[in-house]
């Protein structure tokens, strides 16, 4: 896929007050060996790659289509991918308001880990704490 398609996609999978990437980086995910862009049915996911870490930039679904599993498929991806990789963790930012993605993370085991204050830039003169959470791939 090309990054207009990819960076199409995103656009209808994140909540219009939460866009942070813009085609810009959709053209430079693409070219890069850091991040792996993982598209399923709907729904699309940007992970950041290092060593032994994966870093969860975005997951998202479809307005329409949340709510019938296909985040939970994703996430299944996910974390397929990243032991494939051999990564000890998964790690994520999430707003603390948002409780669809604290609970899919918390089913799939992530724990929190920590709190990054007023992180999140909701409209001017609102921000929101992230959650750090982080799932441990080690047996
Ligand atoms: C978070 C998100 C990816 C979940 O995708 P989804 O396809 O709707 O989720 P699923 O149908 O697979 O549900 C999986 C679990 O998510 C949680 N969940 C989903 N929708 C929920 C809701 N409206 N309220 C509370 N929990 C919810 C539940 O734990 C659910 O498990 P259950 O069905 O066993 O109760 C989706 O809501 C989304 O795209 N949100 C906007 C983007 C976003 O905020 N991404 C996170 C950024 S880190």
């Amino acid at each position: 896929m090309s990054a207009e398609e990819y960076f199409n996609l995103y656009k209808k999978c994140v909540d219009v007050q939460s866009i942070q990437f813009t085609l810009e980086d959709f053209k430079r995910f693409t070219q890069s060996s850091n991040i792996k862009i993982i598209k399923n049915r709907n729904c699309i996911a940007i992970l950041g790659l290092t060593d032994s870490e994966i870093e969860i930039y975005f997951i998202g679904v479809e307005e329409k289509f949340r709510g019938k599993g296909l985040g939970k498929e994703l996430l299944k991806n996910v974390i397929s991918f990243s032991k494939d990789y051999r990564a000890c963790t998964i790690i994520l930012e999430v707003g603390v308001n948002n409780k669809p993605a604290k609970n899919i993370y918390r089913s799939f085991n992530f724990k929190e880990c920590g709190v990054r204050k007023n992180y999140y830039r909701i409209r001017p003169g609102f921000r929101q704490d992230a959650l750090i959470m982080r799932l441990s791939l080690e047996t």
